[in-house]
């Protein structure tokens, strides 16, 4: 093989073996990309890292604002919770740093993508799937899963070439990051029984135990406002995440069916997603009418599932993620939430202008404008098939007697 391909690039150990692999064992030119999704670091760092490991080119794209509107948003909207708990963290990053590749395979006249990860995981899915669904011309190569090396083979690689990486001989988690959580695994979470130690937590460290109201504003399902302040869609997570997480809210803790077959122990840190989800889950009650919510509310799991299994840019997602933001037009207005100490987090409050709550429908106080006297023949009509059904069975269990 010769050429040039596009590498994922974490500025990890695993990823900077990969650029010196490539080269070696495969002969390529590999341009490294490393994409900014608010996991933090330093990306000069990285950029200069790549080139040391002998990348003929090293690319850092700022892709904040761009993840937060193409990735973050239809998630949100979606109210997207994969097995009804996780917010989809890495699966989401994984399309949004395909998209990046498979451009900066254009620009640089690449005929392959390249990843870092392994043959157990979710996320060799999700960047391969998306591949295939951007560029199908594009070859992938997966050097961590078919290099054969240990952790220890691969330290011993790495210091044989003199490539700069911080050596953590015993890397105790297996970490992901990005604007819409913190995921982590390895090392004592391997034992489903035993409880997080306390170092794994990050984000959800209570720093204070007074209580604290946050309203967040939502314009057609879009968050735009924290307490009544504009933000910029990346700054108003930051911001979510930090009131959540330093009153301890956040995480999620459970045992995850990946796609690979194997069920695996998760840890999971997510204060602005999961409160971002409650709110715009809350506001839809106020604002959607009643079959569209409950339809929508059975989709949900679907596009969540989709999103897991690498398949964001398929048919299917897109069209779910059509019918859902075509849902959110009226999703507008404001959400009280209040956070409490020792990661207590409740909805107090909810408003919109296009709220469909009326309270002189809803009010059992004094005389209002429901006709009452209708709900009569109503209840009557609804109930009439299972009464004929009913009055049947009689008969019938009078007949077998
Ligand atoms: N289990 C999660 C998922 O599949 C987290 C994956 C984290 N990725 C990682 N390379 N550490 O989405």
């Amino acid at each position: 093989m010769s050429g040039r391909v596009v590498l994922a690039y974490s500025g990890g150990l695993d990823t900077s073996v990969a650029v010196h692999w490539m080269r070696a064992e495969l002969g390529l030119d590999v341009v490294a990309v490393a994409v900014d999704v608010g996991q933090g670091g330093d990306f000069e760092a990285i950029r200069t890292r790549a080139l040391a490991a002998g990348a003929v080119e090293a690319v850092v794209v700022d892709g904040k604002e761009e993840f937060a509107q193409d990735f973050l948003v239809p998630a949100l909207a979606a109210n997207s919770l994969y097995e009804g708990r996780y917010p989809l963290v890495s699966a989401l990053s994984r399309p949004f740093i395909v998209r990046h590749l498979v451009a900066e395979a254009r620009r640089h006249g690449a005929g392959a993508v390249a990843h870092g990860c392994t043959g157990k995981g979710n996320d060799q899915v999700r960047f391969e799937v998306g591949t295939q669904s951007l560029a199908p011309d594009l070859d992938i190569i997966a050097p961590v899963r078919s290099w054969g090396m240990t952790r220890e083979e691969t330290i011993a690689y790495a210091e044989k070439h003199d490539l700069p990486i911080t050596i953590t001989r015993e890397r105790i988690y297996s970490i992901d990051e990005n604007l819409w959580g913190r995921t982590i695994e390895c090392g004592i979470l391997e034992d489903p029984w035993a409880a997080p130690p306390d170092d794994v937590w990050e984000r959800s460290v209570e720093r204070t135990t007074e209580p604290v109201d946050t309203v967040v504003g939502f314009t057609s399902g879009i968050p735009v406002t924290l307490d009544g302040s504009p933000l910029p869609l990346p700054q108003l997570i930051s911001e979510m995440d930090r009131i959540a997480g330093s009153r301890g809210y956040g995480r999620i803790d459970m045992v995850e069916g990946r796609r690979v077959g194997i069920k695996s122990r998760e840890i999971y840190e997510c204060p602005a997603a999961l409160s971002l989800i409650a709110a715009h889950s809350d506001l839809e009650g106020l604002t959607l009418e009643r079959d569209l919510l409950h339809e929508k509310s059975r989709l949900e799991p679907r596009f969540s599932e989709l999103t897991y299994d690498g398949m964001w840019f398929s048919p299917l997602r897109e069209a779910l993620s059509a019918f859902i933001e075509s849902s959110q037009r009226h999703v507008t207005g404001e959400v009280r939430l209040r956070f409490t100490p020792g990661g207590g987090m409740q909805i107090v409050g909810r408003r919109s202008p296009h709220g469909l709550y009326d309270y002189d429908l809803a009010t059992y106080d004094a005389a209002d404008a429901f006709r009452h006297e209708d709900s009569e023949g109503f209840v009557r009509i609804f109930g009439l098939g299972v009464k004929t059904w009913a009055a049947k069975q009689g008969v019938n269990s009078r007949r077998d007697a």
